[in-house]
């Protein structure tokens, strides 16, 4: 069957899910038109340097860390909330590559996640009903007529805001703040009287000690820039096409397309259809990809998706993002597993354990109870342990902040705490405590999957 030939135009003439309904086309064409024009949020060889990254995490020698807000908005956009979001993510990942002494592969849902798929078109509340909010880049979250009209105007918005939000990241990764120097500074006000706090002081210290040494025989920041920079990515869910069609740009030095939108993009697991329009813009570009992978996806085609989005079994192209929720990740992971390792494959898998972990509160907060997502972690781990593949990556929302919008943790946020600090745009997320939670957990799981990597290595051996 020939290929139909690819643009980044050609998602154009699929079938697609998940449309706004713009009203006027001509003031759509004219902000894709304005998008097009401007620079690239990211370069083409950083993405190619993740995706080098992300090989090594599909070969076993390094693990991702990917998280941040479901949805990213316009009113909370401040340099507070990025550097708290960062100083978390930077405390989580030290505590992954202390117990599994493999480089950790930063990447953000930050600076261009602002676009989300819905369940149902439309939101009734009483007798009034209006379009669902479907991210800041499209219409307004207060439930009001006017605002949930979808307006290319906030692509334009949603641009600028990544650009900024790119900048202090890039401030933050490479200017000295990420130095392991100052992992106890890392440590939020409000974390220090939290459960985890010993825990983690305990690390930084060992850390600090380490750097002691290091420096004593020569390895100090200054001369050695791993140890006081990092690599961070961004990333997102394609979703709205035409925005990430505007921004899909020719790489001068290979001549291949990039979507410069985000280092790595992801296909949501509403959208993921063989030969629709999500599937059609993704298998384009050579950025990194990621896929969602729902209950809903068998093993067949799983393989069939493989082979549009990374028919050269590129290591590293290719991210399967498992949210199966904890009560079924069991029943459905090994058969896909299985899928991938007969048909040698090379993926990374990383395991989401909100999105099949999301229910509904007696007040009516959408909520995800804590031990459910510490649960799909562990079932993911121990189906990769059964199955002799490797666990390479989480996939989190979460925050830098005190919310309450998961119930649990070592704080025992309560159904009724809830309302207390319920900021999200969309899906509840873990708060900064429950986030390093989730890291301590998956240090332990890294550290006895690398013991029994070293065991059966003996075993080889003898
Ligand atoms: C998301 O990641 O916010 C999301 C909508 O996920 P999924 O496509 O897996 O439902
Ligand atoms: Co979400």
């Amino acid at each position: 069957m020939p290929v139909d030939i690819w643009s980044p135009a050609s998602w154009r003439g699929k079938p697609i899910e998940q449309v706004p309904d713009y009203a006027d086309a001509a003031a759509l064409a004219e902000v894709e038109g304005q998008l097009a024009g401007f620079p690239p949020l990211v370069f083409a060889g950083e993405a190619r340097k993740l995706k080098r990254m992300l090989g090594k995490v599909a070969a076993g020698e390094a693990f991702l860390l990917q998280g941040g807000d479901c949805a990213e908005s316009f009113a909370e956009h401040s340099a507070d909330n990025i550097r708290d979001f960062f100083r978390v993510f930077l405390q989580m990942s030290v505590v992954a590559t202390f117990a599994a002494a493999l480089p950790v592969v930063k990447v953000g849902r930050i600076a261009g996640q602002f676009a989300k798929p819905r369940s149902a078109p439309n939101e009734k509340l009483g007798d009034v009903e209006l379009p669902s909010y479907r991210g800041d880049i499209i219409n307004d979250i207060a439930f009001a007529a006017q605002g949930r009209i979808p307006d290319p105007a906030r692509q334009l918005m949603a641009y600028r805001q990544s650009a900024a939000t790119l900048n202090l990241l890039r401030a933050f990764a490479t200017g000295g703040y990420a130095n392991l120097e100052n992992a106890h500074r890392w440590m939020l006000g409000f974390i220090k009287d939290s459960p985890q706090s010993a825990r983690y002081q305990e690390l930084a210290d060992r850390i600090t000690e380490t750097l002691g040494f290091m420096r004593a025989i020569g390895l100090d920041p200054e001369s050695h820039q791993e140890l006081r920079q990092t690599d961070f990515y961004t990333s997102h869910e394609a979703l709205l096409l035409g925005f990430e069609e505007a921004l899909t740009r020719i790489d001068s030095t290979t001549g291949d397309y990039y979507a410069t939108s985000g280092h790595m993009i992801w296909i949501g697991d509403r959208t993921r259809q063989p030969g629709h329009a999500h599937i059609e813009y993704a298998r384009g570009v050579k950025n990194p990809l990621g896929l969602k992978c729902g209950p809903s996806l068998g093993p067949d085609e799983l393989l069939s998706l493989i082979d549009i989005l990374n028919p050269a079994n590129e290591p590293g192209r290719l991210t399967l993002i498992c949210r199966f929720g904890a009560d079924k990740a069991g029943d459905h992971l090994p058969g896909l597993i299985r899928a991938v390792k007969r048909e040698g494959r090379s993926v990374v898998w990383s395991c989401d354990p909100m999105h099949g972990n999301t229910v509904k509160a007696a007040s009516g907060f959408k909520t995800r109870p804590f031990d459910k997502i510490m649960s799909e972690i562990r079932t993911f781990f121990s189906a990769h342990q059964a199955e002799g593949t490797y666990a390479g990556g989480v996939h989190l929302e979460m925050t830098g902040k005190n919310v309450t919008e998961c119930i649990g943790g070592a704080r025992a946020i309560s159904e009724a705490d809830l309302h207390d600090r319920y900021h999200t745009y969309c899906d509840p997320r873990l708060n900064a405590e429950q986030a390093i939670e989730v890291a301590f957990l998956v240090a332990e799981l890294l550290k006895t999957e690398r013991i029994g990597r070293g065991r059966s290595e003996v075993d080889a051996a003898e």
